[in-house]
């Protein structure tokens, strides 16, 4: 087991902050908060899910990177380490394990939904196109009815993300977030500047930011909430796991004000680049998960040069799914490889298997499986369910409560390293307001508020 003076660290803080990045910005940003945005009443969406990423997304991310770097190990390990230290009982340590199986399972229907995804690159590669609404439609349910082309996709995207994270921390993770993200970043422009160009952006922009107070209200507010949780991954483990690689006496306050920004431009550039295309071509902004799967294909089959754009617009989004997925993987493959002692490339090796197999149920979920339910969902609804909406809200309410009231002040105080009153202000958000905001997303996806 590596002891905390021996652990491995980022190449330096930039570094971090671009892993963290590459957690963040994901499907998340790309294909669920423009579908959500587009359902969702557009610029109230927007607006209140921006407070929500200032409010409680940034406090929580900063309070994850905490524990890790303070615990220096896995996310049980660091849960322990940073409970002990302040006499806290050993309890704890089931937030890390909560986390941990929580991204194992995010990863098994990430991993078939990005698969989808790699499925619609090469089709796109390759020149298939959809004309109409009918075949673009028909063209996703065909997808969902084949088990065989499900599992295949899912199967190399997950090839894919334990390939990087078997090569390790710096030579694997690192190094992958630091070719890919560059290049998403540089096609991400590409792809807005494009619909500035072909689209229209002038109704995006007042789709997205045109301030309409009336449509907030309370469903608004608590899918923004949720979707603040799940884009900066937090409540998982994950940032447990990469901050304990995080260097001391890098500010972790600054890092993760970059983080939260980075992720939420993406988040609005990608909607842009979107809105303006579906308004463009008269499609309908409310059209839900397909948004990106039906509605965009139809567009890249009208517009010149759209079989280009269309390759990118899906390699974008491959990129952002990969660096993403990387991270859910993390947190578990560094448990068995500290605690259990296997080598890194087999602790990768075992949690993707299972993680696959997981996914592989997933993907007859849509198609032979389509009969099972529980509770009224199938698999992929249910696995969906448990993890956004229990167990990454249940996690991050503990860790709010965690290292808002139980470790001691002096040692949140040291690895903080903020001045008097924006500190005061940080704990004060940890012990009230999260959790308090947490509590009221909990609620409501328990259906408790009528
Ligand atoms: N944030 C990623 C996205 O937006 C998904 C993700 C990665 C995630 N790691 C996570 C979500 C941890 C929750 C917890 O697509």
């Amino acid at each position: 087991m590596t002891t905390s003076s021996e652990r491995i660290t980022w190449t330096n803080r930039w570094a971090f902050i671009l892993v963290t990045i590459g957690s963040s910005v994901g499907l998340g940003n790309i294909w669920r908060f423009p579908y959500i945005a587009g359902t969702q009443g557009g610029s109230a969406f927007v607006v209140v899910y921006l407070l929500c990423v200032l409010l409680v997304g940034i406090p929580l991310l900063m309070a994850e990177t905490m524990i890790g770097r303070r615990g220096r190990g896995n996310p049980v390990v660091a849960v322990l380490k940073t409970a002990n230290e302040s006499g806290c009982s050993r309890w704890w340590g089931a937030l890390g394990w909560m986390g941990m199986i929580g991204a194992l399972v995010i990863l098994s229907y990430y991993s078939v939904v990005a698969g989808w995804i790699v499925d619609y690159f090469w089709k796109m590669l390759i020149g298939v196109s959809f004309e109409s609404r009918e075949a673009a439609e028909a063209g996703f349910a065909a997808l969902q009815a084949n088990p065989v082309e499900l599992i295949l996709c899912h199967s190399i995207f997950m090839a894919l993300t334990v390939g990087v994270v078997a090569r390790g921390v710096v030579s694997g993770i690192e190094r992958a977030n630091k070719i890919m993200m560059p290049a998403l970043f540089l096609i991400l422009l590409l792809l807005t500047l494009w619909g500035g160009v072909a689209g229209d952006m002038k109704q995006a922009a007042h789709f997205m930011f045109a301030f309409r107070p009336e449509a907030i209200n309370r469903e608004v507010v608590l899918s923004a909430l949720g979707h603040a949780f799940f884009s900066l991954s937090l409540g998982m483990g994950v940032i447990i796991a990469y901050g304990s690689y995080f260097k001391q006496g890098s500010s972790i306050a600054n890092a993760s004000v970059w983080v939260a920004a980075a992720g939420v431009l993406v988040g609005l550039l990608a909607g842009l680049a979107i809105f303006s295309l579906t308004f463009a071509y008269g499609l309908e902004p409310a059209s839900g998960p397909g948004l990106i799967l039906q509605t965009l294909p139809l567009t890249f089959a009208h517009m010149p040069g759209g079989q280009i754009f269309g390759t990118l617009f899906f390699l974008l989004v491959v990129f952002a799914a990969w660096t993403s997925a990387i991270s859910l993987l993390e947190p578990f493959t560094s448990w068995l490889n500290e605690r259990v002692g296997l080598t890194r490339r087999m602790s990768a090796l075992s949690v993707g298997l299972f993680s696959w197999l997981l996914g592989v149920g997933v993907c007859f979920s849509f198609n032979i499986w389509s009969d099972y339910r529980w509770f009224g969902k199938n698999l992929f609804e249910l696995l969906d369910y448990w993890s956004t909406c229990i167990a990454m809200p249940l996690n991050g309410l503990v860790v709010a409560i965690f290292v808002g009231w139980a470790i001691k002040r002096h040692v949140a105080r040291e690895e903080i390293a903020l001045a008097g009153r924006m500190f005061t202000l940080w704990q004060g958000i940890l012990r009230y307001l999260a959790p308090l905001a947490i509590l009221l997303i909990f609620a409501h996806s328990l259906g408790l508020l009528a």
